[in-house]
């Protein structure tokens, strides 16, 4: 797929930008619909940051201090994104709340991913909340962004098994694994077209044939 079919993407990012690394790992495949033009970072010293240089993808820093408000911060994302031509807006790990005119802008082109099985625990500390529950299944979530935060149209989830002994670093890193595979294939199936909104929630085409997979924990 030639650079000018492919989906440009901007990457809003605080830290250490490892779904961004996966990001950047699957557009090396020149079939891959979709590549990364603009990582944009709230923190001048996110980790993501060296990644996106390393992959020879331009970067901005936007702090929101710099701004006298959320809005004009959030303008300033804006106007940097669209400068790059920017597509489709990801948010792999950023830490600011956006504002609703930000959000109304990208709507239905702004991707999140969470680290838990969306609706249940929303929010931080995702691991530590999982494990306090008792559940059985836990995983992460691409969504479109809704103003409410970690709300909106379901794109995929993956489901780990919450394993006896785990401690909330161990299952973090199994979701993190998760996550790795979970964003670029639900990118790859955003920026092909393959996501269609239907009322409040997102269809996909074509989505295999995986009818009969089972995930269940304790295994039988
Ligand atoms: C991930 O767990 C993601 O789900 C959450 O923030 C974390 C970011 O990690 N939104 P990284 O910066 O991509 O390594």
């Amino acid at each position: 797929m030639s650079e000018a079919t492919r989906k440009k993407v901007g990457v809003l990012l605080s830290g250490r930008g490892s779904n961004l690394q996966a990001l950047l790992d699957a557009q090396a495949d020149p079939r891959y619909p979709a590549h990364v033009v603009l990582v944009v970072s709230s923190k001048a010293d996110a980790l993501g940051l060296e990644r996106a240089q390393r992959a020879g993808v331009a970067t901005r820093v936007i702090p929101r201090r710099d701004f006298d408000s959320r809005e004009d911060c959030d303008a300033a994302m804006s106007a940097a994104l669209q400068e790059a031509g920017v597509e489709i807006v990801c948010l792999a790990g950023f830490m600011r709340i956006l504002s609703k005119g930000f959000v109304d802008h990208w709507m239905d082109r702004l991707i999140n991913i969470h680290p838990s099985l969306l609706p249940l625990f929303p929010g931080l500390d995702t691991h530590a909340r999982a494990l306090a529950a008792g559940v059985k299944l836990h995983g992460c979530t691409v969504h479109f962004v809704r103003l409410e935060m970690d709300t909106g149209p379901i794109i995929g989830q993956a489901a780990v098994p919450v394993l006896p002994g785990d401690t909330e670093e161990a299952l973090a890193a199994r979701v993190l694994e998760a996550e790795h595979r979970l964003y670029p294939h639900c990118l790859r199936l955003a920026a092909s077209g393959r996501v269609n909104l239907v009322g409040g929630t997102a269809e996909i085409d074509d989505p295999g044939p995986r009818a009969g997979a089972r995930l269940i924990n304790p295994a039988p």
